[in-house]
């Protein structure tokens, strides 16, 4: 057994490497050894000492993905055989990252553990494309909800949000867009404004416009799909491209005057 067993969980942020925190490259050039998921960047590995095992343990199609409970007994493993185990996750970890579980595993062996918060998905990826999640006179909250409960459901929540003026982000939910426009549409909000972006802030993003009434043909002629976000809210109006009349183009004076 090692000296010093240790967990850090590190936001690897939403995919660009550069969009990890200082913290968190310190903590891979302190590691010991890396467990990490699908969606961090490989690049970041390279943070980490040359001689510290890397293990994937994420989902990729075609290989085995290891469930939360091996994932759990992996970081005490490493962590009692190497030393100090970094976490790194996509994202922030306490963002439907399943973080607290292992803090609480990994503590309950007397392993001490820290977390370096990363860049969410669900605020760092409508930033990136210039979607506020909050702006005066639009939203004056936003959620996060995820598109995939335990029983892989679309979350009840949805159809509270739906109800509000917030903005609401959906995780993990591009195959419940028809549910999540029919929750809309059934509340009487076929022309609220739809961003779906898709692997934000990397080479590869994709980004579908569109409201309630047009989105799902956008969605699909488009061939858009997983990971992705799906933003629902009048501050989609201020993405560059929507298309969408934007309030604050209506002048210089009248921008003034606001703010
Ligand atoms: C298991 S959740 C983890 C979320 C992560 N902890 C975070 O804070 O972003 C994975 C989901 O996050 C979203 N996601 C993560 N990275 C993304 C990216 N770069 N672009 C779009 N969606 C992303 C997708 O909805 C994906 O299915």
């Amino acid at each position: 057994m090692k000296n010093n067993p240790k967990l850090t969980l590190v936001g690897a942020g939403p995919g660009d490497p550069d969009l990890i925190s200082v913290k968190g490259t310190k903590a891979l050039a302190n590691a010991d050894a890396v467990l990490y998921d699908a969606l961090t960047h490989p690049d970041l590995l390279n943070y980490a000492p040359k001689d510290a095992p890397k293990v994937f343990v994420g989902k990729r199609a075609g290989q085995h993905s290891f469930t939360q409970d091996e994932i759990n007994k992996l970081i005490v493993e490493y962590a009692l055989n190497y030393g100090h185990v970094v976490r790194l996750k996509g994202g922030d970890p306490f963002v439907f990252g399943r973080g607290q579980e292992e803090i609480e595993y990994v503590e309950a062996f007397n392993i001490p553990t820290e977390v370096v918060p990363g860049i969410s998905s669900c605020i760092g990826v409508p930033g990136l494309q210039k979607i506020p999640v909050t702006r005066r006179e639009d939203s004056e909250s936003f959620w996060v909800i995820t598109g995939t409960t335990k029983d892989c459901e679309l979350s009840k929540d949805l159809a509270l949000a739906a109800q509000s003026s917030a903005t609401v982000i959906v995780l993990m939910g591009t195959k419940k867009l028809a549910l999540i426009v029919e929750t809309y549409r059934n509340g009487g909000r076929k022309d609220m404004p739809v961003a779906i972006i898709q692997n934000g802030s990397l080479e590869n993003e994709k980004v579908v416009l569109g409201t309630i009434d047009t989105i799902e043909k956008l969605a699909i002629e488009s061939g858009i799909g997983a990971p992705a976000i799906i933003v629902l809210g009048e501050v989609v109006k201020y993405h560059p491209k929507s298309g969408l009349p934007n309030p604050s183009k209506g002048g210089a004076l009248l921008n003034l005057q606001r703010f």
